[in-house]
């Protein structure tokens, strides 16, 4: 057992997947077993239009319920784009920024994370802000390099004072979707890159609030080897939170 300071904290992303009426059965269902959520901190993120309704369904229970993106001004022209009121309006308290398959299906830029994460901030959602190197850059020894970039934007308005509310999670490019685990060395070392990065940004005690997550490929049958390597607080998984019988052995992976 690692020794933790931090609340396990164990996330699904729906991504663009499920109906509304399973969306439905699959967060009473949770619902319906976490209880009063223990030790541990879940939360699922939803397509923004089934918001609403999950919301309803999680309302009670101390299960967080998430926007999958957001854009970074109030109000205006940007079709298509949903803002961070918006995602509160309809019940979200949380939302995913800079997730890989928006920064490189859709193109999504660096220089706009650092606003995605101050205006969620400002909003009271709680950002997880993705990061993670694509293989090109694991072969090319810039994984580091890459990780550090992406902090450096996703924290560009920061204050240490925000940190209790920051989550980071590392998702390899490589690992998302494909079943292929980044190994718990890989892990490990990149884990402590970015929590090294962290407290160079805001100091060994606000950095040590901030969790961080793996994601790519996490399955009932590894999250708790995951879960046991120095520094992972927590898991983001996407394929394996989509049914009850894959995501719920995953948030109660220390007690099989
Ligand atoms: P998979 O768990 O399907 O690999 O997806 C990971 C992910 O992208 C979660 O955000």
């Amino acid at each position: 057992m690692t020794n933790r300071i931090r609340k396990p904290y164990i996330a699904g992303n729906w991504k663009m997947n499920l109906d509304r009426a399973h969306s439905l059965d699959l967060i009473k269902t949770i619902k319906g077993r976490l209880g009063d959520g223990g030790d541990r901190e879940v939360a699922v993120f939803v397509p923004a239009i089934y918001l609403a309704d999950v919301t309803a369904v999680a309302q009670g229970s101390p299960l967080g319920v998430g926007g999958q993106n957001l854009w970074f001004e109030g109000v205006g022209a940007f079709t298509g784009e949903v803002s961070p009121r918006m995602l509160r309006e309809v019940g979200a308290d949380r939302v995913l920024i800079g997730h890989s398959e928006r920064r490189h299906i859709f193109r999504e830029l660096d220089e706009w994370m650092g606003r995605k994460v101050r205006a969620a901030l400002d909003c009271d959602l709680l950002p997880i802000y993705c990061i993670g190197e694509t293989l090109d850059e694991r072969k090319g020894n810039k994984t580091e390099r890459t990780l550090k970039k992406q902090l450096e934007s996703g924290f560009e308005k920061v204050r240490p004072e925000d940190s209790h509310r920051l989550t980071v999670a590392y998702e390899p490019v490589w690992a998302i979707g494909t079943g292929e685990t980044a190994t718990a060395e890989q892990v490990a070392q990149a884990h402590r890159t970015i929590r090294k990065w962290l407290v160079q940004r805001v100091g060994e005690e606000a950095a040590n609030q901030v969790r961080i997550l793996y994601g790519g490929s996490v399955k009932p049958d590894n999250a708790k080897e995951l879960m046991a390597i120095d520094c992972v607080d927590g898991l983001l998984v996407g394929g394996a939170s989509l049914q009850a019988e894959t995501f719920l052995p995953i948030i109660e992976y220390n007690l099989r």
